[in-house]
């Protein structure tokens, strides 16, 4: 680690042991550079990270928000891809109905999904939780939010899916296809519903129909790139949540019978696996001027990663930050992001992984791993296949 430069995150040695590797980066090295995907910087400080994520006159995410550069193309993806003062203008438009009480209307759905999917799991007696429940609910849950049918739910999935894997793979001609094809979705579910718009305080889409922006309506192109932007991110952040906190349960018995009698905590433990497991892992901004951060140049140009994952951990600011704490509090982790991005949709992120995970412990009286797990790395975190069995 003396060398930052050497710090490649596609090394399988860099996960081998992420904790250490990130504690290891936070102590010796931590604004430290890859050359990776055209170079970054990668910040591995809980300060720095929110130094970053609250200076949007240095570090802006309208060139490059992700690292490998996710494919652009069309209008930027509101409000991700967009800087204040335009940033903020979006948000208020599309706020009110990511509001907790708004989400809320969602609960019965998102409980029969997960009803669904977790009978045909526990009749079987085992199987894969990722593909056969966690990856299930978040796309059907966003559905259900747009207000659209769930039959589009594996039409996207299939899509967004191998997207997110080509981007891994820095396969950027099948990314750019993929992205394409989920570009063209978007638009027409905009044009569907411009001529067959639904009551405007309830569905989001038809309320971004009446909405103005510096007196100006928004234009359809606009609402098409906050789709598409929904379609993917927040499905793959949540199924990872979803997938990383079952498999930390499946680890710990005495948490799995404490939370099954007492379901009231979930919402604590929920924040403990977003902290502890961050589903998305890094994002990134870059900077417009040179800045010194830690004693490193940052020049103009250069992208700037904010791991969320190694910010997390941060002994700095977390007590034992390798353990689950149930009453851990404040817990000011990054795991929805920091600062004017701050993931938008926490209120049905919340909500999901409350009712998944209400639901899988109610209806069991035990789960365990059944094998080995594989973990998505980068830029994703969390299980790539969950084998667990419910012992009879
Ligand atoms: C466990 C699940 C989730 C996690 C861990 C997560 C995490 C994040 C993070 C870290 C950011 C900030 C990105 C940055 O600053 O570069 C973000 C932004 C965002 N998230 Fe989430 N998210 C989750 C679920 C959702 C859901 C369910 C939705 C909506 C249905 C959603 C919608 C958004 C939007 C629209 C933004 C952009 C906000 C902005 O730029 O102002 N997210 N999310």
């Amino acid at each position: 680690m003396s060398d930052a430069r050497d710090w490649d995150p596609l090394d399988p040695e860099t996960f081998r042991d992420v904790t250490e590797t990130y504690r290891k980066m936070r102590e010796r090295c931590p604004i430290a550079h890859s050359d990776r995907w055209g170079g970054f910087w990668a910040l591995t400080r809980h300060a720095d990270i929110t130094r970053v994520a609250s200076d949007n006159e240095t570090f802006i995410s309208s060139i490059q928000n992700l690292v490998p550069m996710s494919p652009r193309s069309g209008v930027p993806r509101r409000p991700l891809q967009v800087d204040p003062p335009e940033h903020a203008h979006f948000r208020r438009a599309m706020n009110p109905y990511f509001e907790t009480e708004r989400v809320a209307v969602l609960e019965p759905t998102l409980r029969q999904l997960a009803a669904r999917y977790l009978e045909s799991l526990i009749t079987k007696g085992r199987g894969d939780a990722m593909d056969e429940y966690a990856r299930c609910l978040p796309i059907r849950a966003i559905c259900a939010f747009l207000r659209t049918p769930e039959e589009d739910a594996d039409w996207i999935q299939a899509r967004s899916s191998k997207y997110v894997e080509a981007i891994s793979k820095d396969d950027r001609a099948t990314a750019s296809a993929l992205s394409g094809e989920l570009d063209q979705y978007a638009r027409r579910f905009v044009a569907n519903r411009r001529t067959a718009p639904l009551d405007p305080h309830l569905d989001i889409v038809s309320g971004m129909f009446q909405a103005t922006i510096d007196g100006k309506p928004i234009a359809d192109e606009i609402i098409a790139g906050f789709v598409r932007g929904l379609i993917v991110a927040a499905d793959r952040s949540t199924s990872n949540g979803i997938g990383s906190s079952i498999l930390h349960l499946a680890q710990d018995q005495n948490l799995q019978n404490y939370l099954r009698q007492n379901p009231s905590r979930l919402p604590d433990a929920i924040e403990e696996f977003v902290r502890l497991y961050a589903p998305s892992h890094a994002t990134a901004r870059t900077a417009t001027r040179e800045i010194e951060i830690g004693g490193k140049t940052i020049h103009a140009g250069e992208v700037v990663a904010m791991v969320f994952l190694a910010g997390n951990r941060d002994s700095q600011i977390f007590d034992r930050p390798d353990e689950f704490d149930l009453n851990r509090n404040p817990n000011p982790h990054l795991g929805f992001g920091h600062g004017v991005h701050k993931c938008a949709g926490q209120s049905l992120a919340r909500l999901q992984l409350r009712i998944a995970l209400e639901e899988f412990l109610a209806r069991t009286s035990s789960f365990e791993l059944d094998g080995t797990i594989v973990f998505n790395t980068w830029p994703e975190y969390g299980p790539q296949a969950l084998p667990i069995r419910f012992p009879s």
